[in-house]
């Protein structure tokens, strides 16, 4: 009998404590949560920092480990399908959770808005976060235009539909 998928639900305050608990330095809360949080951060202050207003905040649940991974759609550009503060769990990290997380939010995102593509950020000093975003079907568009070390990445919306099967 295989395992039961992990699924998408809406993320609560109690889930934005699970991630600070997965951050425990200013760069590790940076490097999923972006530049402009607070730090030292708590619970509020990092829901205050992330709750943008066109931002719909998910939390992953897996059946046997409770909630393994954290990320949000936005919507930029009245555009793109954004992916956003995508984090998975350090305890389960290189199970394929980051890959079923990001096409779970791929999945939403054309439900939330009108859509033509996807995007996101990434720090250029993240390889294992750009490995993934390239598997699915992410390319390099260039750089943030106020931040030089975060990398624009965009996909067509055939990436998800592609990268499901
Ligand atoms: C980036 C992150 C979300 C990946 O999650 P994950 O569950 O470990 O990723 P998966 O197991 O689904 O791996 C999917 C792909 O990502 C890449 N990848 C993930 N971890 C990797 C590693 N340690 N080394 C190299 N590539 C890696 C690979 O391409 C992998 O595909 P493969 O298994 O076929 O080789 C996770 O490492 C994380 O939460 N990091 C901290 C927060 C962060 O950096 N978020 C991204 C913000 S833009």
């Amino acid at each position: 009998m295989t395992a039961p998928l992990p699924v998408l639900r809406p993320a609560t305050l109690a889930d934005v404590a699970t991630t600070l608990s997965w951050s425990p330095t200013h760069e590790a809360l940076r490097r999923w949560a972006g530049s402009t949080v607070r730090w030292p951060a708590t619970v509020e202050s990092l829901w205050a920092d992330i709750n943008n207003p066109d931002a719909t905040t998910f939390a992953l649940e897996s059946p046997e480990h409770g909630m393994v991974g954290f990320g949000q759609v936005r919507f930029r550009e009245q555009t793109y399908g954004h992916l956003a503060r995508v984090i998975v769990s350090p305890h389960h990290r290189g199970l394929g959770l980051g890959r079923a997380l990001c096409l779970a939010l791929m999945r939403e995102a054309p439900r939330l808005h009108a859509i033509s593509a996807y995007s996101l950020y990434v720090f250029t000093d993240n390889p294992n976060a750009i490995a993934l975003y390239r598997t699915l079907g992410f390319q390099e568009k260039g750089f943030h235009p106020k931040l030089p070390t975060a990398m624009l990445m965009e996909a067509s919306l055939d990436a998800f539909s592609r990268e499901k099967s």
